[in-house]
């Protein structure tokens, strides 16, 4: 005999309600056990496979139930042979046909997972951020260090942009001088050249 298991939402033990069909294959190896044992073998079978799904999967975790399936399978056959057994009904196989999550929870669900994956990868940027700024740091360190490396910067940069648009020749002036118009001004004019 088989006995299809209606589709039915089960709630998970991670509280993630799964919509789950399975169906069952069973025989009948005592005929007068059958009768005698039970007032209806076959009704009693389908609703035991029926608790016992409902049992089985809400003992599980969502992970376990789309990844574990056949040691559930497992699991529900046992414990239906024990009790079917004495019955004179042998289960011979039990199969989980679908799982599903509801609409709504897929959405749900999705829209969780870009979340931690959009937070993972802001953490990396401002990870990035902060080695970045040491490295400039440290650099800005050796170039202070000698007033020669801030010039050779310029000359360095100077070529880079002349390489790149050779019609166009941007000349950098030096901080120090702005520093020294500055410095002049407040001496002697007594204020600076930005009128304040
Ligand atoms: C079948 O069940 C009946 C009633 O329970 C029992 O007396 C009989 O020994 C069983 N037969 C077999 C072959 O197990």
């Amino acid at each position: 005999m088989s006995f299809d298991i209606p589709s039915q939402e089960v709630l998970s033990s991670d509280s993630v309600t799964v919509i789950i069909d399975a169906i069952l294959y069973y025989r009948v190896i005592n005929a007068s056990a059958t009768v005698i044992r039970v007032e209806n073998a076959h009704r009693a079978t389908q609703m035991l496979a029926h608790t016992t799904l409902r049992r089985v999967v809400g003992s599980k975790t969502l992970s376990q139930i789309i990844i574990q399936r056949d040691e559930m399978t497992n699991e529900m056959e046992k414990a239906l042979f024990e009790t079917t057994r004495e019955w004179g009904i042998k289960v011979e196989r039990m199969e989980i046909k679908d799982v599903k999550i509801p609409p709504h929870l897929q959405r749900a669900m999705a829209s969780e997972a870009e979340a931690v994956r959009v937070a993972r990868a802001k953490a990396l940027t401002a990870e990035g951020e902060i080695k970045a700024s040491c490295y400039l740091r440290d650099a800005a360190d050796v170039i202070a260090s000698s007033p020669i490396a801030l010039h050779l910067r310029y000359l360095q940069t100077l070529s880079l942009i002349a390489a790149e648009k050779n019609s166009t020749i941007i000349f950098p002036v030096p901080l120090e001088f702005l520093t020294a118009i500055v410095k002049y001004s407040e001496t002697y004019v007594n204020r600076t050249p930005f009128g304040r």
